[in-house]
Formats: C-alpha cells, sequence, structure tokens
C-alpha cells in the first residue's frame, strides 16, 4: 500500500481552521476593525459582531449568550474558573482527579498558595473520576469546586457528567467546572441541564484559531475576575476583545451546531474501524474506556513494539507519542501512569486523533503499517 500524501492525526493538539471560518473573520481585520467598546459606528459594528458569537457560542452547549465570555484559550479560562473561585472562598476545597491536562494543575497549585486545600483524586482503570471518591470528599459542609477534565486530551475517556452533576443536589456546597476543551463540537454539551457552574474550551481544538477560548459561567458573582482594567466583557474579563478571533469561533460553534451528529457518527465509525483493527492482534492494548470515549481518539499500548520502530513506518503521519501540550519534556504520561500502565508501557503507548480531514483510506493505511509493523516485531523477537 503506497502513501500517497501526509496524513494529520493529532486533532487533539490542534485543528486547522476551517475555510468559512477564515472567510468569515477576514473582514474583521481591514475593514470592520472597530474596537468592541468604541461608541460609533466601527465600535458598534464589533459588538454586534461579539453578540452573534455569544448566541452562537450558547447554542451549541445550551446556555445563555450572557454566560459566555471570552478569553484567550482553555488555559486561561481554567485559570479563571479556579482562581476566580478561590479568591471568593479563601478557606474553600477544590478537588481534581490524576487525569486532567497540565493547566489544571498549574491553577491548583496557584489556589493552594492563596489558601484552598486541593486534592487530586484517583481514577479507575479508564481514567473516569470516582462518584464513591468524590462523594467521601463531599460529607464537609464547605465550599468546594470540582474541576474535572470532561473528554480526556490522551486517552479520550468521557466522564459521567450527569451523575456527577446530580451530587449538586444532594451537596448545595459543591460547584463544578467541566474542562471540556476536547468535547465542544463533537458531543453534545447542556451546561444548564447538567446545572454546571463553570465549562472552558479552546476554538483552535475545533477549528477556529488558536488564541481564543470561552469560559461559561452560570452565576458571574461567583468568581473574580482574573484580569482588571477597561471593564469588557460586563467588567469581568479586562482587555481588548479579539473580534476577528471572536467571529471565527462564533462560526466554528455554528459549523458544529450543523453538523456534529454526521460528523460524529463518521468518526465512531472510522475510530472503531482502527481499534478493532489493532486489536485483532493480541499485541495491542486499548487505553480509555471502550465505548465512553471521544468520538476521535484512539489511544494504544503495544505489548512489544518499540515507537522508533514505529516511526520508521509512519514517517508522514503526525500523531503523538503523549499529550502535544506535554511532549517536549521527558516525563512519561500522568494520564497513563493514572490508569495503571507501567513506565514501559507508557512509552510504548500513541494517540491518534482523527477530524474533518480524515478519511477511511487514511486509517486503513495507517492500520495496515502499524500491523505491518507488529508483525515484524514479533517475528524478530520470536
Ligand atoms: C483537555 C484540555 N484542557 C486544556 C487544554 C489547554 O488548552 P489551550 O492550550 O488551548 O489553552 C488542552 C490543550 O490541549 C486540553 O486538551
Amino acid at each position: 500500500m503506497e502513501q500517497k500524501k501526509d496524513i494529520y492525526l493529532d486533532y487533539h493538539a490542534t485543528t486547522p481552521v476551517l475555510p468559512e471560518v477564515l472567510e468569515a473573520m477576514s473582514p474583521y481585520f481591514c475593514s470592520h476593525f472597530g474596537n468592541a467598546n468604541s461608541t460609533h459606528q466601527w465600535g458598534w459594528k464589533a459588538e454586534m459582531a461579539l453578540a452573534k458569537s455569544s448566541k452562537q457560542v450558547a447554542q451549541l452547549i445550551q446556555a445563555k449568550p450572557s454566560q459566555v465570555y471570552f478569553t484567550s484559550g482553555a488555559t486561561e479560562s481554567l485559570h479563571w474558573a479556579i482562581v476566580g473561585w478561590t479568591r471568593k472562598n479563601r478557606k474553600g476545597k477544590i478537588l481534581t482527579t490524576k487525569a486532567e491536562h497540565k493547566a489544571t494543575y498549574g491553577a491548583c497549585d496557584w489556589a493552594q498558595d492563596m489558601g484552598a486545600e486541593v486534592k487530586i483524586l484517583d481514577v479507575d482503570e479508564f481514567g473516569r473520576l470516582s462518584l464513591d471518591a468524590l462523594e467521601a470528599e463531599l460529607k464537609e459542609d464547605r465550599p468546594t469546586l470540582l474541576t474535572f477534565i470532561l473528554g480526556n486530551n490522551e486517552i479520550g475517556t468521557l466522564n459521567p457528567i450527569e451523575e456527577i452533576c446530580e451530587l449538586k443536589k444532594k451537596y448545595s456546597h459543591l460547584s463544578i467546572h467541566a474542562d471540556a476543551a476536547q468535547c465542544v463540537g463533537k458531543v453534545a454539551i447542556d451546561f444548564s441541564g447538567w446545572d454546571l457552574d463553570y465549562l472552558c474550551f479552546s476554538g483552535h481544538k475545533m477549528y477556529a484559531p488558536k488564541g481564543i477560548g470561552v469560559l461559561v459561567i452560570k452565576d458571574k458573582d461567583s468568581l473574580t475576575p482574573l484580569f482588571f482594567g477597561g471593564g469588557q466583557q460586563r467588567g469581568m474579563r479586562a482587555g481588548t476583545s479579539d473580534v476577528p478571533s471572536i467571529v471565527a469561533l462564533g462560526v466554528a460553534c455554528q459549523w458544529a451546531s450543523d453538523n456534529m451528529n454526521t460528523e460524529k457518527n463518521r468518526l465512531i465509525k472510522m475510530r472503531d474501524g482502527l481499534i478493532n483493527k489493532l486489536m485483532s492482534t493480541d499485541l495491542v492494548l486499548l487505553n480509555g474506556h471502550p465505548s465512553e470515549r471521544l468520538p476521535n481518539n484512539i489511544n494504544v499500548t503495544f505489548k512489544k513494539l518499540t515507537l522508533d520502530k514505529l516511526l520508521l513506518k509512519l514517517p508522514k503521519v503526525g500523531f503523538s507519542s503523549s499529550s502535544a501540550c506535554s511532549s517536549g519534556s521527558a516525563s512519561l504520561s500522568h494520564v497513563l501512569q493514572a490508569i495503571g500502565r507501567s513506565d514501559q508501557e507508557a512509552r510504548q503507548s500513541i494517540r491518534f486523533g482523527i477530524g474533518y480531514g480524515t478519511t477511511q483510506e487514511d486509517l486503513d493505511y495507517v492500520g495496515e503499517k502499524v500491523l505491518e509493523a507488529l508483525s515484524e516485531a514479533q517475528s524478530f523477537q520470536s
């Protein structure tokens, strides 16, 4: 089988900007360049664009437009939710898990410096938060923020959000923040129905540009701003708004509202096809939950194959051998370790993230090449 083109399979790290998204944002650089805070026609045009985008975002995630705040990305939003909540609840407790994105731990460290107690809970073999462990921490009647990853960026596992949010009915001192950076645009989000307090995501994971994100806030009095200054975004997030990127994010959300179900089914079919092909050998372990997982995630551990051998087979394929956000550092994936993989297994694990540009042909090719590498590794060792 011959490889005709380069194949990008790292859609968890980032995605290309959709042509319609680029087209919609372009006029806001040179023609409609106004500052959304200005009180003249250029400013009003920009302000109207922000309002439209808030509606498009809110529609996709079942929130109110007034609950949508634009940030520079999920990292900022995570810090805002965790640090902003702690500034209101100095003696509060923050609960999180061992399978979060590293930005969560950074924000939790900051909150701890400010006086919060932080507890990092174990996860099960699939990377899911344990409801029993969570409930045990809620017996104490004290303001508590749970911040957890909704869809895991490494192993794809989806946390049981409905059951988690049910706990709010029993424990009124519980507030919940969901890190939905890998989920928005891929699985249905119901911010209001779940009764979440905060939810964050990033544009560049869903076909909008890098550097734009959102924090959805149920009640703006429940946390303080992170930045102060010109009073933008209802006094909650100072700094001149990045109108072109906000327009882009709105259009990407609109695209997801219109296409998510069809695209999700297409991705799930391709995902399961590749997983089944790889698992047909007994040389591969699946990481993450077999069914409760992101439509675009495939993460496996090879029992015998070392990654240098695989890289030789797939020179023109872009995939990740750990979370892109932590690549460059020599440390092994904390998520794989949290689900019980050994150091050696963590070293022999890879993640494929599929998306809009991925075809069945791409995955057929990649599947064949991986099987080829596995069989060569096996015959070499036997
Ligand atoms: C689950 C999750 N949360 C947060 C982030 C941080 O997003 P950003 O780098 O866009 O700020 C990422 C990025 O990979 C992520 O996957």
